[in-house]
């Protein structure tokens, strides 16, 4: 979706000169093409097998953006009372729904019963045993998963690990073959799957291969109690660094698949990241540059509260300046928040941008304005959406009158 052409840079076909133009920075702008064109790719890995994709709704939940992917067949991944009010909005099947979260709460569970979605992912016997209370009252049935925790190390930032039996998801193997063993001919809780998501932004295919291989141990160890599905969950990296570092999904069609295959189940995905993360892009201007006797600070419009990926988790997102042809130097991109740790990035080779200039930082699709805040009462940008060579507004930046509608004086 970025190239430089004639030294300029362009977000597919259109200058971001011309993009900027009449819109105020910073916003975030997504490409549908680069959306579709992610998702082919999890079709191509998984022809064959019998599998749905849903997208999961916390990476990204403009609800545009989840209309334009429910008329791909994507289903969705919901974790709490307000996304599901989004993908009700947005009117998704009830078949294409999973549930998520370690802290449904009874009124969040109440709605999902009368609801019916493909399956609730059940967290813990504790979760178990609210619903069942729930159930017993009411009379009428609910698919549920039970998410277990497989103990592997995914190799990613610790913040994004959950996977491993000191995070807080999930349940112990033990714990659900007990609750299998002693639910399984409930008359109202519908064990029909398992689910399992050991963390996200992996790039190696051996944590997902042990996870699936002890899934496989697990399930071949039940035997009378037949399971209809299993949620491999998301977790599929990208090319933060533009290094090459991509998720290597050739040797996970050749290493994961088959093992996938030998399950002979329904597979669900829930991805977020991959489906999103490089079709996004955060633009803002460039305020000042600043010199100082130790650094050289570009002072961005944008900041830890547009985007807080590279503040929370030292997370690198490449930043790209309007033209690629300034003196290459050393600088730090920050914005105008009081904090030191509004950063995008420290010591970065860049070409030099001049005052004024636009630039733009890479791969923000996921985790990016969702994960957008009021501090220092900065207002959340406007979303734009990049779809047949057309711009279209998908939501307008934050308006301050609204944003203090609660306050009546
Ligand atoms: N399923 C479950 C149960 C999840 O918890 C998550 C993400 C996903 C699916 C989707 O994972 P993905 O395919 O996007 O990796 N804010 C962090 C990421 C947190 C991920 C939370 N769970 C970041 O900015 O990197």
């Amino acid at each position: 979706m970025i190239s430089y052409r004639d030294n300029q840079l362009y977000l597919e076909d259109i200058a971001v000169e011309e993009i900027v133009k009449g819109r105020q920075t910073p916003f975030y702008l997504y490409s549908l093409s680069q959306i579709k064109e992610n998702i082919e790719k999890v079709h191509w890995a998984f022809e064959g097998l019998d599998y749905h994709i849903s997208f999961a709704a916390k990476a990204n939940n403009n609800l545009y953006l989840l209309e334009e992917l429910k008329n791909l067949g994507v289903g969705i991944d919901i974790v709490s009372s307000g996304e599901f009010e989004a993908c009700k909005r947005v009117g998704f099947q009830p078949s294409h729904v999973i549930v998520n979260g370690n802290g449904k709460t009874k009124s969040f569970l109440r709605n999902l019963v009368d609801y019916q979605p493909r399956a609730v992912n059940i967290d813990s016997l504790e979760e178990l045993e609210r619903l069942e209370e729930l159930v017993n009252d009411c009379e009428e049935s609910i698919v549920v998963a039970l998410r277990i925790n497989p103990d592997v190390d995914p190799i990613t930032h610790p913040y994004i690990s959950t996977g491993l039996k000191k995070n807080k998801f999930g349940m112990a193997m033990e714990t659900a073959e007990i609750i299998i063993h002693k639910y399984f001919n409930h008359p109202f809780i519908k064990i029909e799957g398992l689910h399992l998501h050991i963390g996200s932004q992996l790039l190696y295919i051996s944590p997902y291969e042990d996870a699936y291989n002890k899934v496989k141990e697990f399930i071949n160890g039940l035997k009378n109690h037949q399971l209809k599905f299993i949620n491999i969950g998301g977790g599929w990296g990208i090319d933060y660094t533009k290094d090459g570092a991509e998720f290597p999904l050739q040797e996970y069609k050749e290493r994961v698949i088959p093992i996938l295959k030998e399950f002979n189940m329904e597979i669900i995905l829930e991805l977020g990241r991959f489906i999103i993360g490089n079709a996004g892009v955060l633009v803002g201007s460039i305020e000042y540059i600043k010199e100082t006797p130790h650094k050289t600070f570009i002072v961005s419009d944008a900041s830890m509260a547009d985007l807080i990926r590279p503040s929370l988790y030292n997370g690198y997102h490449h930043i790209y300046p309007q033209y690629n042809t300034g003196e290459e130097g050393i600088f730090d991109i920050v914005g105008p928040v009081c904090e030191t740790g509004d950063r995008f990035a420290e010591d970065r080779r860049l070409n030099r941008p001049e005052k004024g200039e636009l630039i733009v930082i890479g791969d923000v699709g996921a985790y990016g304005h969702v994960m957008s805040s009021n501090y220092n009462f900065s207002l959340r940008p406007a979303e734009y959406l990049l779809k047949n060579n057309r711009i279209e507004v998908v939501r307008p930046r934050e308006d301050f009158q609204k944003a203090t509608a609660y306050y009546n004086r």
